[in-house]
């Protein structure tokens, strides 16, 4: 997208790993269902990329309700990985998306290694998909995901593997904001071959109901996500950009421009907008405009010059 600048234009466009994106936003997975859901509430052409739900193999149920709780400025959910699998989601999903001028990004689960590779080798069969991403940081399944986010040895393998099952399409690895140090896992897997790192999923959270002495989510604990998150993501995605040299992709409490910015200042390349799509679906391409509204009044002539731009 080129925005008008009193005769000059903004460049808007961003590479993140090989990829170019017509502008740095996107949405987050799980928060903006297979895209299409939301064809009539904006205009899917308007943003840089639809990242939709995890997808495996075979389709999912997820976890049992009650399975989302609304916090203080934020959201706990526990869906698990409700999807219809990747069969379903090439045959009936992908093709009408597909018609869309935007970046489709598939996020990828597995209850193991060979699950994961499963839906790696069968995705690259099909055309239309820009970039895999590599879900290993889901707070809200037994088995898989988020286990191989806790031993920076385990990221670096299902990477590696992962990185060699996608012959074709470019492979982005979803860290988990739940781990000492983000630094660790950003660097294994760049060296383990990421083409770029998304950060961050949510973060592991409870709220009780003390009148039934419950949790208000039937798999007990959750994932927090919303502006509750927002400092903590920042604060993550400057600690990976400055670690690795590939790029890294900016999530968490995003709602505005303003937030947007933070994210691409604090050294993001792009941006990914999630529990806000709940409560204003047109929230990534209001951000789109506000981005190009900025870039123009503040006479930037390419969005990258605001990369990594924190004076420290
Ligand atoms: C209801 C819900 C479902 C989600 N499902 C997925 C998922 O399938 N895969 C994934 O990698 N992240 C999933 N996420 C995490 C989001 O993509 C995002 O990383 C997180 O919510 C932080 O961003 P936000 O604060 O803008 O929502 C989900 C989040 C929510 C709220």
């Amino acid at each position: 997208m080129v925005t008008e600048n009193r005769g000059k234009s903004s460049r808007m466009e961003v590479d993140v790993g090989g990829i170019t994106f017509k502008n740095p936003v996107l949405t987050a997975s799980g928060t903006f269902a297979y895209g299409i859901e939301f064809a009539h509430l904006m205009d899917l052409n308007s943003i840089g990329g639809i990242v939709v739900k995890g997808i495996s193999m075979k389709p999912i149920a997820g976890n049992a309700p009650p399975r989302i709780y609304e916090t203080s400025s934020g959201m706990l959910n526990a869906i698990g990985w409700q999807n219809i699998g990747a069969r379903e989601f090439v045959e009936n999903k992908l093709p009408a998306l597909r018609k869309y001028d935007t970046r489709i990004v598939v996020n990828v689960v597995g209850f193991s290694l060979e699950e994961y590779l499963e839906v790696i080798r069968f995705l690259n069969d099909h055309p239309g998909i820009a970039a895999l991403e590599l879900n290993i940081s889901c707070p809200n399944v037994k088995h898989g995901g988020f286990h191989f986010n806790k031993d920076p040895r385990d990221t670096f393998k299902v990477t590696s593997k992962a990185r060699k099952a996608s012959r074709r399409i470019p492979l982005w690895v979803k860290l988990s904001p739940n781990v000492t140090d983000i630094r660790v896992f950003a660097r294994a897997c760049e060296d383990a071959g990421a083409d770029a790192i998304s950060a961050i999923n949510t973060l592991v959270g409870m709220a009780v109901d003390v009148q039934k002495r419950r949790s208000r989510l039937r798999f007990v604990t959750g994932g927090l996500s919303g502006p509750a998150i927002k400092p903590v993501a920042l604060r993550m995605v400057w600690e990976a950009a400055r670690e690795v040299k590939i790029p890294v992709i900016g999530i968490g409490g995003i709602a505005s421009t303003e937030d947007a910015l933070e994210f691409l200042v604090a050294g993001a390349r792009a941006v990914q907008v999630g529990t806000a799509n709940f409560y204003n679906p047109a929230a990534s391409q209001r951000i789109v405009e506000g981005l190009a509204e900025h870039c123009r009044s503040h006479k930037i002539k390419d969005i990258n010059d605001i990369v990594g731009s924190l004076r420290i």
